[in-house]
């Protein structure tokens, strides 16, 4: 069985082909994005990226198809995320489903980027299991039981991590996105770190808060930064993997769960991959690291399991889509 997955929620045009056999795999995989655009403007401003979903959803979905015979599903992401790029992509899986007479999946995009762990692997995650999302709009824990069975345990109070990142990145004047260039500096010094702020580390809860953070970089960064990037940049790294590894790891043991699943795009950042496998007591799943960002195959993946088909005439874009 093959489904076509199709992401457009934020700056990626995405799309991919998956087949199912025993496994996940992927047979193509197009991920076009307009970040050279929005890396002129410091961020993303909604309208843009919606205008540059629309010249490349076709193109991306095309050469996605080149070498597919044949389909027997289309999955898309239907929130949560920017109300203009989701509408791009929903609107054409509609009429790729209306047309080709195939049926329709919609996905939720967080669950999107924990089935990107089901992808390409022989050892797939064991329920129940508790998945950490960190990507630039969002930052949840869930409880995962069974496929389709997700209880939601906590998420950030103002700024994802991915977003806290970019802003920080900003302060210190790093191009869009902030985050791979706050890792790229932070692999550059060696030394005692600033011990900026870990909110919320030990509350009773499961619950984030990254913008007091950006706001003790930003007094640090008022007494004058120049040639500091890299010692700020460094213990800014440092204070959000403790917080997001402290959490979790009390996920684990309050819910005594067999597997450990990271995604989302700041999944990619290697200090917080290299904590979590030191310290997870259960085994640990990360999708490589072009799965972790927004691509079609963590979709496809996601529809496979969790396949709510719905009419092309009722399917809704969803910004604020919940877990
Ligand atoms: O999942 P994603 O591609 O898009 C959203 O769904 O938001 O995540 C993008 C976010 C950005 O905020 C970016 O700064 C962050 O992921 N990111 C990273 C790294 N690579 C991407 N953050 C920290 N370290 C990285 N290596
Ligand atoms: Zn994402």
């Amino acid at each position: 069985m093959r489904i076509l997955g199709i992401e457009t929620s934020c700056d990626e045009t995405a799309a991919s082909v998956i087949e199912k056999s025993e496994n996940l795999n992927i047979v193509t995989n197009v991920v076009s994005s307009s970040i050279d655009f929005h890396a002129k403007t410091g961020g993303i401003i909604p309208e843009v990226a919606a205008r540059e979903q629309t010249k490349l959803i076709i193109p991306v979905i095309e050469e996605a198809l080149k070498e597919v015979k044949d389909i027997d599903a289309i999955a898309v992401t239907n929130g949560p995320g920017l109300n203009g790029s989701l509408l791009i992509g929903v609107e054409t899986a509609k009429t790729l489903s209306f047309a080709l007479n195939k049926p329709l999946i919609p996905v939720n995009h967080l669950l999107g980027h924990v089935y990107a762990n089901w992808i390409d692997r022989i050892e797939v995650p064991q329920f129940p299991a508790i998945a950490l999302i960190v990507s630039g709009g969002h930052t949840d824990l869930v409880y995962i039981r069974d496929h389709e069975k997700i209880k939601w345990l906590g998420g950030t109070k103002d700024d994802a991590v991915g977003e806290a990142f970019d802003k920080i990145g900003r302060l210190l004047g790093f191009p869009y996105p902030g985050g791979p260039e706050i890792e790229k500096a932070a692999n550059k010094y060696k030394g005692p770190d600033l011990n900026f702020p870990r909110p919320m580390i030990g509350s009773n809860d499961f619950d984030f808060s990254f913008s007091g953070l950006k706001t003790a970089v930003l007094r640090e960064t008022l007494q004058g930064f120049v040639n500091r990037e890299n010692e700020i940049a460094f213990s800014v790294q440092k204070a959000v993997v403790d917080v997001l590894v402290s959490k979790t790891l009390k996920a684990i043991k309050k819910y005594k769960v067999k597997s450990l699943i990271l995604g989302g795009g700041v999944a990619a950042n290697q200090k917080l991959r290299d904590e979590l496998e030191l310290k997870s007591p259960v085994q640990l799943f990360i999708p490589r690291k072009n799965l972790c960002t927004d691509n079609g195959a963590m979709i496809a993946a996601a529809a496979f399991y969790n396949k709510k088909v719905v009419s092309w005439k009722k399917i809704k874009v969803d910004p604020s889509l919940h877990f």
